[in-house]
């Protein structure tokens, strides 16, 4: 059930995990920092908080959330990290938890993951894995975070292998996203959200697809009713393709449309590119190598090249990738099965295509990614 709540909105993401159905509401309103203690008291209740932030984010915000938790006579301790896709790694899972040992917090305590996705995929890792597993709130800072990563219960950590190779499955008790707190975000983190949404659109909605291009002046502007406009179709999108495979065992793989080039820039850029910013040329490429391979109406890579540019968004990849570097890591990618390595294709913009297999993935040979990519 959705609606509109104080003139901002609820989704309800309805999912079945390990047999059983469970909910929980996704809050997007201007404001909802500061009043973040109430709905955590009623959807979340503990008896002490670890709030998980970056140094930046918990600069910022973590005083606002702490006393809107204490206006609620509810216990908050902040544990903050150093900031950068870098750092979401085991070292910083451990240093979090064992701050947590620290001060004393036990099975009754609850995390809130505040701040971007890395803090989101990082203090959810911490929930998952505390006293074998506690309750976790998300409130995403990044639009990124607010309309993809918050929502879907992927938490997890990098190794030196690549990106998100420990993880565990855990679902947040609640979401609250305040775009007002987008207003000190960067640009480049901005637009960087901004290919998220645009790969939403990209596998399941032409019509969203499209309203995002012709309105990016007001999301630059950070227009607050098209920003709830924006995280509010997100995160409905990205809700129902997790209701409908949690774990990623087929459907949910959708998801993953331009990612897998995404993952070896950002791998071989040392993470100096944002997960966005990789995910936007990630996209233009596989469309084009959808189309090189006939499962791509053609024309819907240009179309694509054109929207991601016009939200100053990189459509290429860098000069330093190479063939070489760039299959020996997708060697290391999860993604990686059967020695072949499969891509999420869409059929054209706003439709994702079926494999002759029958899966949401297609084995493409490699000479004709190489020759898509570095020709
Ligand atoms: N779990 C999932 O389903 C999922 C989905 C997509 C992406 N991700 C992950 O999300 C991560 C990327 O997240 P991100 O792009 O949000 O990066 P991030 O968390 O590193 O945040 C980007 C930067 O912005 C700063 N920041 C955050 N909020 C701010 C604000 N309101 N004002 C000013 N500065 C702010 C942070 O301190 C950080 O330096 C990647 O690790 C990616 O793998 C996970
Ligand atoms: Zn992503």
């Amino acid at each position: 059930m959705n609606g509109q709540e104080h003139g901002g909105r609820r989704i309800t993401v309805e999912i079945k995990h390990d047999g059983a159905a469970i909910s929980y509401d996704v809050w997007v309103r201007e404001g909802l920092i500061d009043d973040a203690g109430s709905l955590i008291a009623a959807a979340c209740p503990a008896h002490r908080y670890a709030i998980v932030a970056d140094t930046q984010v918990a600069g910022l915000y973590g005083d606002r959330v702490l006393s809107s938790l204490a206006g609620e006579g509810l216990q908050g301790t902040l544990l903050k990290f150093p900031a950068g896709e870098w750092n979401k790694n085991r070292e910083s899972w451990s240093d979090l938890t064992d701050g947590m040992l620290k001060v004393g917090l036990g099975r009754d305590s609850a995390v809130i993951a505040l701040g971007g996705g890395v803090a989101g995929d990082l203090g959810g890792f911490v929930a998952a894995t505390f006293m074998r597993g506690v309750r976790l709130v998300q409130i995403p800072t990044t639009l990124l975070a607010m309309l993809d990563s918050s929502v879907g219960g992927k938490t997890g950590v990098d190794t030196s292998a690549g990106k998100n190779l420990v993880g565990a499955f855990h679902q947040p008790s609640l979401v609250l996203a305040d775009p007002a707190v987008l207003k000190t975000l960067p640009a480049p983190q901005f637009n960087s959200g901004l290919a998220e949404a645009f790969k939403h659109g990209l596998i399941l909605d032409v019509d969203y697809f499209e309203s995002i291009a012709a309105g990016l002046d007001d999301l630059f502007n950070r227009k607050t009713d098209r920003l709830v406009d924006l995280i509010e179709r997100s995160v409905e999108i990205k809700a129902d393709v997790v209701a409908r495979d949690e774990r990623e065992s087929g459907y949910r793989k959708i998801l993953n449309f331009g990612h897998t080039i995404a993952h070896a820039q950002e791998a071989i850029s040392g993470y100096a590119w944002l997960h966005g910013e990789a995910v936007a040329a990630g996209m233009v490429l596989e469309a084009a190598i959808g189309e090189a391979a006939g499962v791509t109406r053609e024309g819907a890579s240009r179309r694509i090249r054109e929207a991601l540019e016009a939200a100053r968004l990189p459509v290429e990849l860098d000069d330093e990738v190479d063939a070489t570097r760039f299959f020996e890591v997708l060697e290391q990618d999860k993604k990686r099965a059967g020695g072949h390595v499969r891509y999420t294709l869409i059929g054209e913009i706003g439709r994702v295509a079926a494999a002759a297999d029958g899966e949401w993935t297609h084995a493409v040979p490699e000479e004709l990614v190489r020759s898509t990519l570095f020709d």
